[in-house]
C-alpha cells in the first residue's frame, strides 16, 4: 500500500481527467460505490474457487455480524448499484468509476494490496458492436495518455453450451494429468476446472499449455458473435492479438474477454475486461448483457514518463520583509488569491530565507512589502529567473500590483 504525492498524485489525477473526458464522449458518466460490500455479492458474483475470491479478498465481520470485504474489484459493487438503485429503466446504462480496490496479492512490481482501478461497465443489448467500441475506447484512453506500446489480446469464452462442452473437454484431459497437477489444481478440478487455466504454478501451466482450446468448441453462434467483435475491431488502428488460453480470473465472463498487455517493459496486464451475460440477473436484476474493463492505475503510471508530470501552475510569493510589513502583505496576499492568482504568503524567518524558500516554490515574482514600500503606496517586484540586476526589480503603485501580476502571468505564459 504506498502513499501518492507530488508527482504521483498528480499522474492519478491527470488519468482521471483525461479518461473522464473520452469516457464522457462515448455517454458513460461517473458511478462511485462504496468501498465495502456484503461479502457475498463478490462470492457469487466472481466466484468462490477464483484466486480473488479464495486467497486474496479482506474480509471481516462488522459488529453487527455481517461479513463485509473491501472491494477487490469494481464490476461487481457497480451491478449491486444498479440493481439496488434500479437503473436499468434507460437503457443502455454506462458507468465509470475509479478508486481503490484491495487484494492480497504477493506483492512486486506493479503489484499492491491496495491498487486502484479505473473501470467502465456498459449494460444494453449484447452486440458484438459494443464489444469492439468498449476495446476501442479504453484503447483511446491509453493513446490519450501517450500510451502507445500496447496490445489488445483477446478470446471468447462462448455461451454456456461452448463452456460447457470445453469444460468436460478439460476435466477429460486434466484428470490424465491428475498426479502432475498442483494441491490447488486438483481441487479445481473438482468444483471448477475452468480455473486451472490461470494457475500460477510452473508444473501446472505446462500441463495448461497442451491443454484442449475452447475455439475448438465453440457453438455457431459464438463462433459468428466472436468473429464479428474481430472483424469490428479491425475498422480501427488497434494492434490485437487471438489467444484461446485468455480464460481471464474471474467467473463472470462469457463471449468476449480480452486484456492490454504492454509491448515494452512492462509483463503484466495494465487492464482487462470482457462481456458478462448472467452477471445482473445472478445477483438479483433483469436478464441483461453487460460489457466492461478496468485499469490498474498502478500500472499505466508505471508506463508514464515522470517529466511530463512536474508541478507547472505558475506562482507568485507575497514577502514582507518584517513582522512590521505582514499585515499590509497580507491584505495583498488575500487580493491576489480572490484574483485567482496562485500565491504564497513567506511570513517566516528573515528575508533571505524566505527568499530561497519562494525559489524552492518556483515562484516567478517575489512581491516586497517593506517600510519604504509600505509609506510610499508601492511594492517592490523581483523577477526570480532573470539574472540581468538592471531589469531584476520594478516598482509598482499598489493600486496596479493585482492587475500587473495578472496581466504577467497571461503574456508570459510558456
Ligand atoms: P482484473 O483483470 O482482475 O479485472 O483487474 C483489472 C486490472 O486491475 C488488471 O489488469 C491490473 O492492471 C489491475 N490489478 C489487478 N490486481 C492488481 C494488483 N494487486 N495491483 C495492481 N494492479 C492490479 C477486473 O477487475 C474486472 N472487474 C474488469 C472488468 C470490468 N471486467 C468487466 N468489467
Amino acid at each position: 500500500m504506498k502513499d501518492w504525492y507530488g508527482n504521483d498524485a498528480r499522474k492519478y489525477e491527470s488519468i482521471i481527467s483525461i479518461s473522464r473526458e473520452i469516457c464522457s464522449k462515448y455517454g458513460y458518466r461517473t458511478i462511485h460505490t462504496p468501498i465495502v460490500e456484503y461479502t457475498e455479492i463478490f462470492q457469487r458474483a466472481i466466484g468462490n474457487e477464483t484466486d480473488v475470491v479464495s486467497k486474496e479478498m479482506y474480509t471481516f465481520s462488522d459488529k453487527g455480524g455481517d461479513s463485509l470485504t473491501l472491494r477487490p474489484e469494481g464490476t461487481a459493487g457497480v451491478m449491486r448499484a444498479i440493481i439496488s438503485e434500479s437503473l436499468t429503466q434507460n437503457l443502455p446504462v454506462r458507468f465509470m468509476y475509479y478508486g481503490e480496490m484491495f487484494r492480497y496479492d504477493r506483492p512486486q512490481k506493479g503489484r499492491f494490496r491496495q491498487f486502484h482501478q479505473l473501470g467502465c461497465e456498459y449494460i444494453s443489448d449484447k452486440s458484438p458492436y459494443t464489444d469492439a467500441i468498449v476495446i476501442a475506447m479504453a484503447s483511446e484512453m491509453l493513446n490519450a495518455l501517450g500510451i502507445f506500446d500496447f496490445k489488445v489480446v483477446i478470446n471468447s469464452l462462448g455461451d454456456d453450451e461452448t463452456r460447457e462442452a470445453y469444460i468436460k473437454a478439460i476435466i477429460k484431459y486434466f484428470s490424465r494429468h491428475e498426479d502432475e497437477l498442483s494441491d490447488e489444481s486438483k481441487i479445481r478440478l473438482k468444483k471448477n476446472p475452468l480455473r486451472i487455466l490461470d494457475s500460477k504454478n510452473e508444473k501446472d501451466k505446462e500441463i495448461c499449455s497442451m491443454a484442449p482450446i475452447i475455439g475448438d468448441y465453440f457453438t455457431k453462434d459464438s463462433d459468428t458473435y466472436f468473429k464479428k467483435v474481430c472483424e469490428a475491431i479491425e475498422k480501427y488502428n488497434i494492434s490485437y492479438e487471438v489467444n484461446n488460453f485468455l480464460v481471464r480470473g474471474l467467473d463472470y465472463y462469457s463471449h468476449t474477454a480480452f486484456e492490454f498487455k504492454p509491448t515494452t517493459g512492462y509483463e503484466d496486464s495494465i487492464g482487462g475486461g470482457g462481456r458478462y451475460d448472467k452477471l445482473l440477473e445472478m445477483l438479483g436484476g433483469p436478464n441483461l448483457s453487460g460489457v466492461g474493463f478496468a485499469f490498474g492505475i498502478e500500472r499505466i503510471m508505471l508506463l508514464l514518463d515522470d517529466k511530463s508530470f512536474k508541478e507547472t501552475a505558475r506562482r507568485v510569493a507575497v514577502i514582507p520583509v518584517s513582522g512590521k510589513e505582514d499585515a499590509s502583505a497580507f491584505e495583498l496576499y488575500r487580493l491576489l488569491i480572490a484574483s485567482d492568482i496562485h500565491c504564497e504568503f513567506l511570513h517566516l524567518g528573515n528575508i533571505g530565507k524566505k527568499m530561497k524558500m519562494a525559489d524552492k516554490l518556483n515562484c516567478e515574482l517575489a512581491l516586497i512589502v517593506g517600510e519604504d514600500e509600505c509609506s510610499g503606496d508601492f511594492v517592490t517586484i523581483k523577477y526570480m529567473n532573470i539574472s540581468d540586476d538592471s531589469l531584476k526589480t520594478k516598482k509598482i503603485n499598489r493600486s496596479e500590483v493585482v492587475k500587473f501580476v495578472a496581466h504577467h502571468m497571461i503574456s508570459n505564459r510558456s
